[in-house]
């Protein structure tokens, strides 16, 4: 069981590795986040034994792995279903953010992610340094947050909507990059396909997450669903 674990887990990371340096030059953040990745030895016999944990959102995941159909992606995706089984599932039950902050009831009702990388990954152990899956549910809006961690993300989902400072919304394509500086303020809508990405976090990861409030959060949340029409 452990050996078929790390073959999955390992390939998985690394087809995640290899689309980084083959997109090196479309973010500042992929190429510091490959300078972090080549220090750290992602061999197979350094894959943990720790338990795979599943999730009550499984159909959400399903879909959401089902629906990434851009060629370039589909190694990634094909290593997922792959490693899926072995990973341990989790839900961010706001124990990523200040004590007292909301960012969205939709974000609460399904979130989910697995650390392939990191100090509580089910891969490889690095206590400041995260990468994994994150997924958010259908009809999403994840309300404004930054944190200390320069974060990046790669878009698997076909679209996905963005708010970076104080720039208008703007929708990203699968395969595309959204680089968050440390204490960059940043937010995400989902509409009616769940949301699935890689994200790492380079530095600064035990940090707790702050929720930005933007006065027009009432309003995106209440008009969520009129997307569905447009
Ligand atoms: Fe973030």
């Amino acid at each position: 069981m452990l050996e078929e674990k790390r073959t999955y887990v390992h390939a998985l990371t690394h087809e995640i590795i290899n689309f980084l340096n083959i997109n090196r030059d479309k973010s500042i953040g992929t190429r510091l986040a490959l300078e972090r990745l080549v220090a750290m030895d992602l061999s197979m016999n350094q894959i943990m034994d720790t338990p795979a944990v599943g999730t009550r959102h499984e159909n959400v995941l399903s879909k959401a792995i089902k629906e990434i159909n851009k060629p370039e992606l589909l190694g990634i995706a094909h290593a997922l279903i792959r490693a899926k089984k072995y990973l341990a599932w989790r839900e961010d039950n706001n124990n990523y953010y200040q004590h007292g902050d909301d960012v969205g009831k939709q974000y609460k009702t399904c979130n989910l992610h697995t650390l392939l990388i990191g100090p509580d990954a089910c891969g490889y152990y690095q206590p400041d340094f995260l990468l994994g899956i994150f997924i958010l549910g259908p009809w999403t809006f994840y309300r404004d947050h930054r944190h200390a961690a320069p974060e990046l993300y790669l878009n698997l989902s076909e679209k996905s909507n963005w708010r970076l400072g104080t720039q208008d919304w703007q929708e990203y394509p699968a395969g595309s990059f959204v680089w968050n500086e440390a204490e960059s303020v940043h937010a995400t809508q989902v509409y009616d396909e769940p949301f699935i990405s890689v994200f790492i976090w380079l530095e600064n990861v035990m940090a707790p997450c702050v929720t930005f409030p933007v006065d027009d959060w009432t309003i995106i949340e209440a008009n969520l669903h009129r997307k569905d029409n447009s």
